[in-house]
């Protein structure tokens, strides 16, 4: 199949926009394998890698947790990362750790194959007091500096957190993308889609939105508020995750942009302001320039140059003199549908434009 989704997380491409999620004791090389079509990441683990989390572990264990608990940690999951990878999925190793050393030295041994989860997203009490999952959202110092150590040996990082737990979730969010945090994997736990949106707006990060998602409407929910990727854990079976890449998929060829967000107006995300109109009028685009400190008029520069030789730049029977300033395709409007077909345009190629316009737009902001 062809890339619709024009998604990569550093140079590697990611096949489908969903993930499986970790689950202690469950998910291993072979539960990826045995659902490799339907995903594009898979999380392993989540494995205890030194001697206080594989404490915790056996701890979890004795109280009737599911636990990894293999003999040689580094040897199994080399084993497990191989297979996920084979199965064609880019894997993901979710890493319990009380001390940032173990996990620098699984990663030189393993390499670039793998993305590196740091745990701290585990709300058992035996993992907080072996100084691991969700201390290190209370810790955050602790954990900038786990981040820092296993991105200078060349990985990718993602962290697994729990929304609500942080006193701010896009503050945490942008300090961590700082440190050089790839991808947050947030559990948005009963916060859904309004959080994810405020830690979108922090910070341009590769986001992974997780909790709660079944079917494709509420991917879709988080997709449009922000994620660039869903995950699933507890309902990872093959019939949801086959139904939802499905829809997806559908989706995608007819809309073009997978993740396209809500209008700005409607409570959309900070790339909604490649839908925006001219700043000629009292909306909630002018009170959300001032919070990003950005003038009218840089706005107005801004999506000009964004839009300069592409197909956006015309326009001229569209509300503003321009398809740099028009709607969603979702958004019945005559003049800037009457606009694509006059040249040619199918609505898909216009949404996929939408998206460059956006990344521009969030390159600036961010930059
Ligand atoms: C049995 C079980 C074990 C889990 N183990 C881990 C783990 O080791 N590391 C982790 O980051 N999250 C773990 N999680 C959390 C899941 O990855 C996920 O964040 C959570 O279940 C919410 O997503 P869901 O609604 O799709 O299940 C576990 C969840 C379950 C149900
Ligand atoms: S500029 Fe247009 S699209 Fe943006 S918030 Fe205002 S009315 Fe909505
Ligand atoms: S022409 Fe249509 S799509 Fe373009 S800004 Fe006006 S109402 Fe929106």
């Amino acid at each position: 199949m062809d890339n619709i989704y024009d998604l990569r997380i550093g140079d590697r491409q990611v096949s489908i926009p969903v993930a499986i999620s970790s689950m202690a004791g469950v998910t291993d090389g072979a539960y990826i394998r045995d659902r490799a079509e339907y995903v594009g990441i898979g999380f392993i683990g989540g494995y205890a890698i030194d001697e206080p989390t594989i404490s915790a572990a056996r701890e979890l264990s004795h109280q009737g947790r599911e636990e990894f608990l293999p003999r040689d940690p580094i040897a199994e999951i080399a084993a497990q990362v191989a297979l996920v990878e084979s199965a064609g999925v880019i894997p993901g190793i979710n890493i319990r750790a009380s001390e940032v050393n173990c996990m620098v030295a699984l990663a030189k041994e393993i390499g670039d194959r793998a993305i590196y989860e740091i745990d701290a997203h585990c709300r058992q009490q035996a993992m907080i007091e072996a100084g691991c999952g969700e201390y290190l959202l209370t810790n955050p110092q602790k954990l900038l500096s786990y981040v820092q150590a296993l991105k200078i040996t060349g990985v990718t990082v993602s962290v697994k957190i729990r929304a609500g737990v942080a006193p701010n979730d896009g503050e945490l969010a942008r300090l961590l993308w700082k440190a050089g945090a790839d991808i947050i994997h947030v559990d948005l736990m009963d916060f859904g889609p309004i959080k994810l949106r405020d830690i979108r707006n922090a910070c341009p990060v590769f986001l992974i939105a997780n909790n709660g998602i079944t079917d494709f409407e509420k991917a879709k929910e988080y997709f449009a508020h922000g994620a660039d990727m869903v995950s699933l854990a507890r309902s990872s079976d093959v019939k949801t995750l086959s139904a939802i890449s499905q829809a997806l998929a559908q989706f995608t060829r007819e809309h073009g942009w997978y993740n396209s967000p809500k209008q700005l107006c409607r409570g959309g995300d900070i790339r909604s302001l490649a839908f925006c109109c001219l700043p000629v009028k009292p909306c909630p685009l002018l009170p959300a320039l001032e919070k990003l400190k950005i003038s009218p008029q840089d706005f107005v520069a801004m999506k000009m140059e964004g839009v300069k030789d592409t197909i956006l730049e015309g326009g001229t029977s569209t509300c503003f003199g321009s398809l740099a300033y028009c709607c969603k395709d979702t958004t019945p409007c005559m003049f800037r549908d009457g606009t694509l077909k006059q040249a040619g345009i199918k609505r898909s190629v216009y949404m996929q434009q939408k998206r460059e316009l956006a990344r521009k737009i969030m390159q600036k902001i961010f930059s």
